[in-house]
């Protein structure tokens, strides 16, 4: 099973960026974590960082043919990004949305996902452990999906 782990805008900045919100854990390290509970899994994990949009929508329809399923931190692409959405729901795959924050507990702008209606999931403000919990979720609902 290959999962596509995909960051979005500022997300590169992790461990630099408002800990009380995001955390102490680097990027880096959130991607070892997840690589590790990957190979309790039983999945291989592809990784991608973007700044961009247009980038993260070249990513997405260049490897989704060859993956099962995407786990994605939009950024502050969540509350805009209407490229990004219709990506994800043109690649057919299963999506979950992470959020190291609680979004619903910030400001009224970062309570609204235009990404939350392509997830099977959507889960916010539990830091690096989120990222984890959101990979378990994925793989369950792919071989649940397989066994059917
Ligand atoms: C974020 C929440 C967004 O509102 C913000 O713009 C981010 C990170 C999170 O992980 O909590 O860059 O997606």
């Amino acid at each position: 099973m290959k999962i596509l782990v995909i960051n979005g805008p500022n997300l590169n900045m992790l461990g630099k960026r408002e800990a009380e919100h995001y955390g102490t854990d680097t990027l880096e390290s959130i991607e070892q974590k997840l690589t590790e509970k990957g190979k309790t899994l039983g999945c291989e994990l592809i990784f991608f960082q973007s700044n961009h949009e247009g980038s993260i929508i070249d990513f997405i329809q260049e490897k989704a043919g060859g993956a099962d399923g995407i786990l994605i931190n939009p950024g502050a692409l969540t509350h805009y990004g209407y490229s990004l959405h219709d990506a994800l729901v043109d690649c057919g795959l299963p999506v979950v949305e992470v959020h190291l924050s609680d979004i619903h507990a910030r400001e009224e702008w970062r309570k609204i996902s235009v990404i939350s209606d392509v997830a099977i999931r959507q889960i916010s403000g539990l830091k690096t452990k989120g990222y984890l919990l959101g990979l378990e979720t994925l793989v369950e609902h792919i071989r649940g999906g397989e066994s059917q």
